[in-house]
């Protein structure tokens, strides 16, 4: 190493190594260090924001990896969507995700842990993790929300798609589903080169907080609603984030970018850049009702006067719907990675699950837990 790096760098003998912390994890990179690196003049100071720069706007030959992911993903979810019947467990639905992804498209890891949330685990934003190994049983009637997302090459995807356990969406799943879906649409027709992702934040909240003022669920002026950002009720996360190498991708608060804004679900964002050409991000609007939240904006005057007393009731335990797709800003607009291969609409979803009742033969399987006598 030493020998190759005098070669290298000549007289000046200087090295970069790349140290920084990672406004995401909050972890400090781990720096080089080898034999010999004493005799270099080393500065890490420079070299992780210029790294994570690099980092932020795709290659083309990044975006074909990353469109790769992202349509392997889709695919998986719509095994997921055909196969799932009401009795299943959580983790046999993550575990056709994971093996369609790996046998159809050769993803061999998964991007983060996979998010397979029935009733009201759907409204546990990080679900699935060790502590809640996706270990429910997914019964009849439910709300499933599954984030789950494929990796090629180092290179991630991150898709959410929610639907009703037995393929069919009753009223009340519809209106929150379609209050989701009108703020995804939104969004995705407003992005372009020069728009402000925390912009796209607040036009995600004020379009689901209208949607759900047609549906019963909220009530008085959507403008006086936003003053006491009555989205973040619903929605304590952010809109969506950079991604690419790592699902939370880095860049997101560089030493030059806007800072992270002090507002629930705002202050969620991974970041608040201006957008460019070739920035890939997600797009995930969600509403979720969690009763800590509830009871929060409930005992809070400013907030209680918008919020429907009995609708909120009916709505306790629901869990929750997101809708993440996975996007490059273009010139003009933005292109869905996923190339439109996921169903999102109402009905698409609804098509393509009676379709994988008819088609899919369903084996009962004795669980683990049963086999253990757990
Ligand atoms: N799957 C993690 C996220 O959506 O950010
Ligand atoms: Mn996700
Ligand atoms: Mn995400």
């Amino acid at each position: 190493m030493s020998d190759v790096l005098h070669q290298m760098t000549g007289a000046t003998g200087s090295v970069l190594t790349l140290r920084g912390v990672n406004t995401d994890s909050g972890k400090t990179t781990l720096e080089a260090a080898f034999e010999g690196i004493s005799q270099f003049r080393i500065d890490n100071s420079v070299l992780h924001d210029e790294i994570a720069e690099c980092r932020v706007t795709k290659t083309k030959a990044e975006l074909e990896v990353l469109r790769f992911a992202a349509t392997v993903s889709a695919a998986a979810h719509r095994a997921v969507m055909r196969k799932i019947r009401p009795g299943m467990k959580e983790y046999q639905l993550e575990a056709i995700f994971q093996h369609h992804s790996y046998y159809h498209g050769g993803c061999r890891h998964q991007a983060y842990t996979n998010i397979c949330g029935s009733g009201c685990n759907a409204a546990v934003l990080h679900y699935g993790h060790a502590g809640a190994p996706n270990a429910r049983t997914v019964s009849d009637g439910e709300i499933c929300l599954f984030d789950m997302g494929a990796e090629y090459y180092c290179y991630t995807s991150d898709i959410t798609c929610s639907f009703p356990a037995n393929g069919k969406f009753t009223e009340d799943q519809k209106a929150i589903y379609n209050a989701v879906l009108s703020a995804s649409h939104a969004v995705m027709e407003a992005v372009k080169p020069g728009v402000s992702w925390v912009e796209m934040h607040r036009l995600s909240y004020r379009t689901m907080l209208a949607k759900l003022k047609e549906a019963g669920i909220v009530q008085g002026d959507l403008e006086d609603m936003m003053k006491v950002n009555l989205g973040a009720v619903f929605q304590p996360h952010g809109l969506g984030h950079l991604l690419g190498l790592d699902v939370h991708d880095v860049g997101g608060y560089l030493e030059d970018n806007p800072p992270r804004p002090q507002e629930a679900g705002f202050r969620s964002l991974r970041t608040a850049r201006v957008l460019e050409e070739n920035m890939v991000l997600t797009i995930e609007p969600g509403c979720y009702f969690i009763d800590h939240l509830l009871d929060q904006a409930l005992a809070n005057p400013a907030q209680a006067q918008f919020l429907v007393p009995e609708a909120i009731a009916r709505f306790r335990g629901f869990g929750g719907i997101r809708i993440e797709d996975d996007i490059v800003v273009t010139a003009d607009g933005m292109e869905d990675l996923a190339q439109g291969t996921i169903p999102r609409t109402v009905e698409e979803i609804e098509e393509l699950m009676a379709e994988g009742q008819q088609a899919d033969v369903f084996v009962p399987q004795l669980h683990a837990q049963e086999k253990l006598g757990q």
